[in-house]
């Protein structure tokens, strides 16, 4: 992660206008990163942290496996789906606050995990923060999904689109293929954190994973993908619509949706 880093505020507090969009077009994780991630972490009963749960993507897969999660999430409303979907888990509980307000009243977690979120914490202070919410030898798990078109057509005639409406970084911007075997080789998404924490040296046993999969969205889906994402949402009202319309038409003329190579990108360390 680059020196100097800035949160893009503005960025940073679109999603719950979205939150249902979000809900319904995002995609989730694959099962056996949240294996891979329980497994690390040992936790024999005790709690996890999430930072930046949002409508509980990650979160409701933890708890399924019976992981008594606190959950910190700032927006109301993405807060409001995180707790509608995990209802049924009595062992999580949510906090509307953002990880830098949160108090630990006192306490260590066994995990600290934070999907797709951790770019946007505050670079300064966020390992002094998940550091001092960990027991000693307590498991980080940082995870993202970035994607890639399969076939190179619909790649070319959506970057077309992109190019007219001014938009970059969008998750057809990168065919599949580009993608190696390394976590973290991305174009365009936010930078891979194994350095930042390798340097920080309160962390130690880092481990990283590539979990692939094939996603289908119907064109519906898709377009909640993309209008639930800080690119889009920032964007004024009748220029998104624009462009999702634009997107929509092109999909449809491609058979009516999208198949994304789906990948999930895990960074394990533990707390020295
Ligand atoms: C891209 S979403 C990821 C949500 C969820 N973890 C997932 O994988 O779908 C980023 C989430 O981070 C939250 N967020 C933004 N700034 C935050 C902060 N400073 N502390 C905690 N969460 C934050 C946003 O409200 C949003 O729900």
């Amino acid at each position: 992660m680059a020196d100097g880093e800035q949160i893009d505020m503005a960025r940073s507090q679109v999603f719950g206008e979205a939150a249902d969009l979000y809900d319904r077009g995002r995609p989730g994780y694959a099962d056996a990163l949240v294996t891979e991630v329980l497994e690390y972490a040992a936790l024999d009963g005790r709690p996890a942290l999430e930072i930046g749960a949002g409508t509980g993507k990650a979160t409701a897969l933890l708890a399924a496996r019976g992981t008594e999660l606190e959950c910190v999430e700032p927006d109301p409303r993405m807060a409001a789906v995180l707790r509608r979907n995990t209802a049924a888990h009595p062992g999580v509980r949510v906090r509307v606050c953002t990880f830098e307000e949160w108090d630990p009243e006192g306490r260590r977690f066994g995990l600290v995990l934070a999907a797709t979120c951790w770019h946007w914490l505050d670079p300064d202070r966020r390992r002094d923060g998940v550091h001092a919410a960990l027991v000693p030898g307590g498991a980080v798990a940082l995870c993202w999904n970035p994607q890639g078109v399969r076939d190179p057509r619909l790649h070319a005639a959506l970057a077309e689109v992109d190019r007219r409406h001014g938009l970059d970084d969008t998750p057809h911007g990168v065919l599949a293929s580009h993608y190696g075997e390394l976590p973290g080789d991305w174009v365009g998404l936010p930078g891979w954190p194994e350095d930042e924490l390798r340097r920080d040296g309160r962390f130690t046993d880092l481990r990283t994973r590539r979990f692939r999969e094939e996603l289908h969205y119907g064109t519906d889906r898709y377009l909640a993908h993309l209008a639930s994402l800080s690119r889009y949402r920032i964007l004024p009202a009748d220029r998104r619509e624009q462009a999702l319309s634009d997107t929509a038409r092109v999909l449809d003329a491609h058979g009516g949706g999208i198949t994304m190579g789906h990948l999930s990108d895990l960074l394990l360390a533990r707390a020295r």
